[in-house]
């Protein structure tokens, strides 16, 4: 893999949720990376692991879950062995998160110039002027399209559209390298989607920042990223440039996938295919999908798939790619 001159870099990544019924293994070694610049795409059913992924490159898990192993070098730097002082300096200035459900998070009682002031005065190194934050402040905020007068604003008083906007300008307050979206236009309608997409896009091109977008919409991957990692049962089972899957998926589950789109121009949900999603506690054997998977051959239930690069660029976890039915 040619890891070289990349951003952002995880390397089997692995992490669990305690229950009282056991370790729910919710991301179970998750290899990828990202180039300068680069809009990567993170798709898969609900409970694949998405979140629990961009929550742990932000070391934003809850106490229930623990990284169990891995690294996420960030310019060569391994974010998992921060201290926590120096991960809290990391968060915003270098890596930053728009969480999920992040403008139905935003503080009901709190404008929004004064929580953007929080974000700055929690996440920098050095105490600046309040005049200093604010012009930064008003910077961004002309930067996502939003007027100065929102600072004054209560969440409640913005459109859902606007409130997607100020969590984007929390997220780019501090010129990260990385900005990770988990779902940022889901609970918007189609029109608005496009239009926080687009602004999502110039604010990054802008910084020149990475983006992971995380997302079920594949007509809204299309349109934005550059490559796309597939999600199923807490691991990857493909990754390579968003055309090239759509067109020539490797992965039967991402075959099954893009077969199941109704529409070719891709304006669909990756709702999924038939069958059950795997259990995260009792995981099935071998390749978490060979209960579902048309192809599956005996090993299928023994051997776990290692992703690999199969073609330049376009990276699989499946046995019919690494040498056959032994
Ligand atoms: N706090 C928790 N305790 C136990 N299990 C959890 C917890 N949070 C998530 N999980 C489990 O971890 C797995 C991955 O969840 P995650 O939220 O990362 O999935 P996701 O791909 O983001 O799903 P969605 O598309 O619904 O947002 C799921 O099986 C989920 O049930
Ligand atoms: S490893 Fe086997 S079961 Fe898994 S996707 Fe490939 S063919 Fe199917
Ligand atoms: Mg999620």
């Amino acid at each position: 893999m040619d890891r070289n001159g990349c951003v952002l870099d995880v390397r089997d990544l692995r992490v669990s949720y305690h229950t009282a019924a056991g370790p729910v293994r919710a991301v179970n070694g998750v290899s990828f990376f990202l180039r300068p610049g680069e809009r990567l795409g993170l798709v898969g059913e609900s409970g694949s692991g998405k979140t629990t992924t961009a929550l742990s490159l932000m070391r934003l898990l809850q106490e229930s879950a623990v990284i169990e192993g891995g690294e996420v070098l960030l310019d060569g730097v391994d974010l998992l062995r921060l201290s926590e002082e120096q991960m809290r300096l990391a968060r915003f200035a270098d890596i930053s998160l728009i969480p999920q459900g992040a403008m139905n998070s935003l503080n009901p009682m709190m404008k929004v110039g004064e929580q953007l002031r929080d974000t700055i005065r929690a996440h920098q190194h050095e105490g600046n002027s309040k005049v200093a934050i604010d012009a930064r402040i008003l910077e961004v905020l002309q930067s996502v399209e939003l007027q100065a007068s929102v600072m004054d604003s209560y969440p409640h008083e913005l459109s859902g559209g606007m409130k997607q906007r100020v969590c984007i300008a929390m997220a780019i307050l501090l010129n990260p390298k990385v900005i990770i979206a988990d779902e940022p236009t889901s609970a918007l309608d189609v029109v608005v989607q496009r239009q926080v997409m687009e602004t999502l896009r110039r604010v990054q091109e802008a910084l020149d920042a990475s983006v992971i977008l995380v997302g079920h919409d594949m007509g809204l991957m299309a349109q934005f990223v550059d490559r796309v990692g597939v999600m199923y049962g807490g691991k990857l089972a493909e990754v390579g440039p968003v055309r090239g899957i759509f067109k020539d998926p490797l992965h039967p589950y991402t075959q099954m996938l893009i077969k199941s789109l109704p529409n070719l121009d891709m304006k669909e949900d990756f709702r999924g295919i038939p069958g059950l999603t795997p259990s995260l506690l009792t995981p099935p054997s071998g390749c978490m999908f060979h209960p579902r998977c048309p192809h599956a051959m005996p090993r299928c239930s023994v051997d776990v798939p290692v992703l690999a690069e199969v073609k330049p660029d376009r990276w699989v976890s499946c046995h019919l790619y690494d040498g056959g039915q032994a």
